[in-house]
């Protein structure tokens, strides 16, 4: 059983399709979330862990000195649940140093995009306004760039000439909660391996 930790700053809307799809889905019996750790208070994704008595933990980077330090508290409450792989999800912040030395590997992150096409934040928007007729989801591993690790699964959503921000981007949320699953999935079945950027299954 793959012990989960889920990173999240907001909505949660991906740790609850991972959540569902362990309680009867893809992920029924492959992994447990052992522990929610958001550097926002307020985030509803909290609430989401409490309501399926997932543990919690919250770390504001403001109350540490610096990212090192932060990071090394939040280490800790990984090791403390003995976490197999990290899943950032909805984390808006840059994983430093300190957090990849320990997880590399064993740390990924759901962006919506299609991988290298438009990385960092308002990708929808950027995709958009770029004009491209296709984009989508990627789940990626985490490296020390930003939303650059190696790639685990892609999935396509066709722009549609009549798409807001806001239809753009649900439209491609409905993918995340299918392809994170899916690759958490592969990495419980052991079936994959990074071998330079790409990443083969065994
Ligand atoms: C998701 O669309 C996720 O892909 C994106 O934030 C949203 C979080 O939603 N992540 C990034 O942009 C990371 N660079 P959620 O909190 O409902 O899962």
């Amino acid at each position: 059983m793959l012990k989960l930790a889920v990173l999240v700053s907001g909505r949660g809307s991906n740790l609850q399709a991972i959540i569902d799809s362990i309680e009867s889905g893809v992920l029924k019996g492959k992994a447990k979330v052992e522990v929610v750790i958001s550097n926002k208070p307020d985030a509803y994704a909290l609430e989401r862990a409490k309501k399926h008595n997932i543990a919690t933990a919250v770390f504001e980077p403001k109350k540490f000195k610096d990212k090192n330090t932060y990071e090394l508290e939040i280490i800790k409450v990984l090791k403390e649940h003995k976490v197999d792989l990290v899943c950032l999800a909805g984390y808006m912040r840059i994983v430093g140093p300190v957090l990849l030395e320990h997880y590399f590997g064993k740390m990924i992150n759901i962006h919506p995009s299609l991988l290298p096409s438009f990385p960092g934040l308002d990708v929808q928007k950027a995709a958009l306004d770029h004009g491209v007729t296709i984009t989508g989801a990627t789940v990626h591993y985490v490296d020390e760039g930003c939303d650059t690790g190696p790639i685990i699964i892609q999935s396509a959503v066709p722009v549609k000439e009549k798409d807001t921000v806001a239809t753009l981007s649900a439209r491609i949320l409905e993918q995340e909660h299918v392809i994170y699953p899916q690759a958490i999935r592969l990495i419980a079945e052991d079936k994959l391996i990074i071998e330079g950027r790409r990443v083969v299954l065994k």
